[in-house]
C-alpha cells in the first residue's frame, strides 16, 4: 500500500493538531518539565500529567479544556526501542484534555474529523479499539461512520489507561492505522493490538473517570473527563508514508548523524541499523533530561539518564564510534527542535559538559571491564562465563550486564 494523502512534516502536524483544538475553544498549555510536580511519578510520561489536579477536581479552568504538545520519557519498553519501528524512550505527545467541559461524543467526533478531514487519512485504513464492556464508545464510533469490522474490543492491558500506579485513569479507545500486510507478522490472528508493525496505534482517547488509590480501589472522579494522547512521531510516520519513526524527518536526521560519524549507510546491515536507531532515540532523551535539570546518578531519574547515556555509548562503540560523539547529536537536536523547546538551547553548555564527563567515565569503565572480560574468556574451559564472573564485572567494574 502507498500513502494516498498529502505528506506533512512533524512541525506541520504539531501545528495542525494544536490549531484545530484552539479553534474549538481549548486552551494551549506549554509542555511541562520532564521532572513532574508529582511525587508518584519519576518522569513526565503523558500530556495529562500536568493536569492531574484538574481531573481530581482540585483545580478548575474557565475554558472547556486544554491542549499541549508534551515531551515524554518512557523506558518501560526499553528493550523494544530500535527493534521495532514505533517504541521510543523520548517522544512528543499531542493531546486534548477536558475536565467535564467536553463530552465523550464530542471528543470522538473531533478526533474523527481531525484525522479524516484535516489529515485526510482514508477510513478503510483506520481501526478503533474499545474497552471490552464499553458499548457506549463502540456506538459513538459506529455513529460517526466506522464499519463494524473496524472496531474491536480489548481488555485492561490495552484499553484501560493509567499514568502510574495511582491517580486519574479510565477505559480508553485507541485509533490504529493499517500500514499494510507487508509490515505485518503474517499471523492469521494479526489485528489491532498485535505486537508487529502492521497496525500502528497512534492516538489513545482515555475516558478518565476514576482516581486510582494506593490499595488498588478506583474512586469515581467528580466529572467525566477526556485525556487523549497522539504520538507525534507515529503520526509523522503515517503522514510521511514511512514504516518507522526512525524514517521520519526529525529522527532520520539523527540517524544521519550516526551514519556520518560511523561511516556507514542506514539500511545495509541490521545490527548497525539497530545501533543507529538506539543512539538517535536515546540522544533525545539525554538532551531533554539534562535540559530539565536531571544529572546522571545511581538512582531514580538520574539512573534512568545514566542508563540511556551508557546504552548510547555502548551502541556507538559497536559501530566504531569512539570518544566524544554525543554532542554532535545534541547540536542536531538543538537545530531541529530548539525553536519549540528553547530550554535545550539555553542549557546547551550543561548538556555538553555532562555528556562529555559521562563519556569519559564510562569509556574508562568499558576499557577496564573489557580487559577483565578478555582475561576471563581466555581462561574459560567451557563456553559459558560463570555467574560469579559476570557479577564481578558488574559489581566491581560497573560493566553493564548486557555488554557481558
Ligand atoms: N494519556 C493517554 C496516553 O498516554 O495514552
Amino acid at each position: 500500500m502507498s500513502a494516498d494523502y498529502p505528506s506533512m512534516t512533524t512541525a506541520e502536524i504539531r501545528s495542525k493538531f494544536l490549531n484545530f483544538f484552539e479553534e474549538r475553544g481549548l486552551k494551549l498549555y506549554p509542555s511541562s518539565s520532564l521532572v513532574p510536580d508529582d511525587p508518584s511519578l519519576l518522569l513526565a510520561n503523558a500530556g495529562m500529567n500536568q493536569f492531574k489536579e484538574y481531573y481530581q477536581g482540585k483545580k478548575t479552568m474557565k475554558e472547556i479544556g486544554a491542549i499541549s504538545c508534551q515531551k515524554c520519557v518512557r523506558t518501560n519498553d526499553i528493550d523494544c526501542i530500535g527493534e521495532d519501528g514505533r517504541h521510543l524512550s523520548f517522544f512528543e505527545m499531542l493531546g486534548d484534555f477536558s475536565f467535564g467541559g467536553v463530552s465523550k461524543e464530542q471528543a470522538c467526533a473531533w478526533a474523527f474529523e481531525l484525522i479524516t478531514k484535516e489529515f485526510k487519512l482514508p477510513l478503510d485504513r483506520l481501526y478503533f479499539t474499545v474497552f471490552t464492556e464499553d458499548d457506549e464508545t463502540h456506538d459513538v464510533w459506529r455513529s460517526l461512520g466506522v464499519a463494524e469490522d473496524h472496531i474491536s474490543r480489548l481488555g485492561e492491558d490495552d484499553n484501560f489507561w493509567r499514568a502510574g500506579p495511582t491517580g486519574p485513569c479510565g477505559p480508553c479507545s485507541e485509533i490504529y492505522y493499517d500500514q499494510g500486510p507487508e509490515f505485518g507478522c503474517g499471523s492469521p490472528d494479526c489485528a489491532p493490538g498485535c505486537d508487529c508493525d502492521r497496525f500502528l496505534e497512534y492516538w489513545n482517547c482515555v475516558f478518565t473517570q476514576y482516581d486510582g488509590q494506593e490499595d488498588g480501589t478506583l474512586v469515581p472522579l467528580p466529572k467525566k473527563n477526556i485525556d487523549t494522547g497522539m504520538g507525534l512521531e507515529r503520526m509523522a510516520a503515517i503522514m510521511q508514508g514511512v514504516q518507522s519513526n526512525y524514517e521520519t524527518d526529525v529522527l532520520r536526521s539523527l540517524v544521519a548523524v550516526g551514519e556520518r560519524l560511523a561511516g556507514v549507510t542506514y539500511g545495509e546491515d541490521a545490527e548497525c541499523d539497530l545501533a543507529l536507531r538506539i543512539i538517535a532515540d536515546h540522544s533525545r532523551s539525554v538532551t531533554f533530561m539534562i535540559a530539565d535539570g536531571i544529572l546522571p546518578g545511581n538512582e531514580g531519574r538520574g539512573y534512568v539518564l545514566r542508563r540511556l547515556l551508557r546504552r548510547a555509548i555502548m551502541k556507538a562503540q559497536l559501530i566504531g564510534i569512539e570518544g566524544h560523539f554525543l554532542n554532535e547529536y545534541v547540536d542536531e537536536i538543538v537545530r531541529l527542535m530548539g525553536d519549540v523547546y528553547p530550554e535545550i538551547v539555553e542549557n546547551r553548555e550543561l548538556e555538553r559538559g555532562l555528556i562529555m564527563a559521562e563519556e569519559d567515565r564510562f569509556g574508562a569503565t568499558l576499557r577496564q571491564g573489557q580487559a577483565y572480560l578478555e582475561e576471563a574468556l581466555g581462561k574459560l574451559e567451557g563456553d559459558v562465563l560463570s555467574g560469579e564472573e559476570a557479577f564481578t564485572l558488574h559489581d566491581t567494574y560497573g560493566f553493564p550486564v548486557e555488554v557481558t
